[in-house]
Order: C-alpha cells, then structure tokens, then sequence
C-alpha cells in the first residue's frame, strides 16, 4: 500500500478478533516505531512493551476497566505500550515523542492491512496499578503514556470519511 493510502485508510477499531499478530508483522511494527520523531532525540527516555500475553491483556482490562460495561483495551490480541520518562529540556514533549511512536504503529498496522486503536484512557488507571506496572517491566522513571491496539477486527478496512479539522490559509 502507498504511504498516502496508508495514512487515508487509517481509522480506530474497537472491535477485534481472536486471531492473532503474527511475529512478523511485530517485527514491522516496532521497526516503524524505531523511525518515529523524538524529541530532543531522547531515544533512551522512551521504552516500548509488546504485549500478546492473553493471561496479562486480560488483567490489563480487568484492571483498567472504569465500568463493568466497558473494555477500555477492546480485547486487543496486540498491545504495544509506549513509556516515557519525562524529559528535562521540555515540559510534556516525552507525551509527544509517545505519541509519535504509537501513530508510526497505527500507520504501519493500516499498510499491513490491519486495524488499530489508538490508546490513551487505560493509561491513567494502569498508574494505579504499580505491581502491574513493575511486572510489565516498566524501567523505574519511566511512566506508561499510551499505546496502540492492533489486529484483526470485525469492521472494515476503509475509514469511512476523513474528519475536519480547522485550516486557515495565511
Ligand atoms: C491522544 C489520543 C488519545 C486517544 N485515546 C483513546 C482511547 O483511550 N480509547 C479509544 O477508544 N480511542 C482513543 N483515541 C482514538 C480517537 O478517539 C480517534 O482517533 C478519533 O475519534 C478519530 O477517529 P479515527 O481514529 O477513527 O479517525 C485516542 C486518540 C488520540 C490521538
């Protein structure tokens, strides 16, 4: 698929199957992840987790959850969480250097044909869950930021229309 395409059909699943992400298209993904900007070139504040454990997804859900309605990872068979450590230089960029990685992922998932979701809300909670957090292997310092589901899901691949965001000329 063409970059551009990519980029186009790219849209948020939030319903997924069992079926899982082979090694390879790991091994992809985290590639793109590696070629995303960071700021300052702060490289080693940044940490990545793959997480394909169903034992451990499901605790991550379990523990996330906010209502016993909601599954705020949508049983995702991939989770790849981006952790940061804030940077010294400049307030909040480690968010943006996060971001930056997961949206690589979303892309490269899109050109691979699969669905994604970017992931933000379990974050907050998933804080809470220090022995999780540690267990995750998360580097003391380093605090969760957000991540991307990705995978099969039951929806289609095609976005179905772009969103509008405010464009002024000057
Ligand atoms: C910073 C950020 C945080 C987000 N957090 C979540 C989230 O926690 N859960 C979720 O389902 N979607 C989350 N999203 C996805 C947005 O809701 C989604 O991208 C937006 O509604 C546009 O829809 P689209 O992705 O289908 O184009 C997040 C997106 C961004 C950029």
């Amino acid at each position: 698929m063409e970059t551009i395409e990519a980029i186009y059909s790219r849209h948020s699943s939030r319903s997924f199957t069992d079926e899982p992400v082979t090694d390879w298209e790991i091994s992809l993904l985290l590639k793109a992840a590696q070629c995303a900007p960071v700021g300052h070139g702060e490289y080693d504040s940044l940490q990545i987790t793959v997480i394909t454990d169903r034992e451990v997804l499901v605790e991550i859900n379990e523990k996330t959850r906010f209502s016993s309605a909601s599954s705020p990872i949508y049983n995702v068979p991939l989770l790849i969480l981006v952790s940061a450590k804030p940077s010294a230089l400049a307030r909040n960029m480690h968010i943006a250097s996060a971001a930056c990685v997961v949206e690589n992922m979303l892309i490269a998932a899109a050109d691979m044909r699969l669905q994604s979701v970017f992931l933000w809300g379990f974050v907050e909670r998933l804080k809470n869950c220090p022995e999780l957090v540690e267990r995750l292997g998360i580097e003391t310092g380093r605090l969760p930021v957000c991540g991307a589901g990705i995978g099969h899901a039951v929806d289609g691949l095609e976005r179905k229309a772009p969103h509008r965001i405010d464009v002024s000329y000057v």
